[in-house]
C-alpha cells in the first residue's frame, strides 16, 4: 500500500508494533514473561498512540469519521489496560494483548490510516510529519 510520506513514521512504528506483538505471543507460547514489556509499551507504544490521539483523531472527528475514531481510542484503552495484566506473566493475557496489538495496526494500516489520507488537511499531516 502506498502511503502519504508524512504517515511513514508512523506506519514504520506500526512494523515495531508487529515484532513486539510477536515476541509477546513466543514468550507466553514458551511460558516465559516479558521482563520489559511495560518499559516498551511507554517507550514505543505510548508516545505512538499520544501521537495519533492529539492530531490523528481529532482531525477524523472533525472530519466526520467518528467510528473510525471511536475504535482508535477503544483499541488504545484496552491496550493500555491490557498491558497491566501481561506484564505479570499470564500467558492468556499476554495473548490477549499481542493479538489485539496486531488487529490494531492492521486496522490503522487498512482503515484508519487510509481515511486520514483522504479526509485531514495537508497542515494537520505536516505537524505529524514534524512530530510535534
Ligand atoms: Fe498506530
Ligand atoms: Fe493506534
Amino acid at each position: 500500500m502506498k502511503r502519504d510520506p508524512r504517515l511513514r513514521g508512523l506506519s514504520s512504528e506500526h512494523h515495531q508494533a508487529l515484532v513486539l506483538a510477536r515476541s509477546v505471543l513466543a514468550a507466553a507460547a514458551a511460558g516465559k514473561c516479558m521482563e520489559d514489556l511495560k518499559g516498551r509499551f511507554r517507550e514505543e507504544l505510548e508516545p505512538h498512540f499520544l501521537t495519533e490521539e492529539r492530531w490523528l483523531l481529532p482531525g477524523l472527528e472533525a472530519a466526520g469519521a467518528h467510528d473510525l475514531a471511536a475504535q482508535t481510542r477503544e483499541d488504545h484503552a484496552f491496550l493500555r489496560a491490557a498491558v497491566e495484566a501481561a506484564q505479570r506473566g499470564d500467558p492468556e493475557a499476554m495473548a490477549a494483548f499481542a493479538t489485539r496489538l496486531q488487529e490494531h495496526v492492521r486496522f490503522e494500516e487498512r482503515a484508519l490510516f487510509p481515511a486520514c489520507e483522504e479526509l485531514l488537511p495537508g497542515e494537520l499531516l505536516e505537524a505529524v510529519a514534524r512530530g510535534a
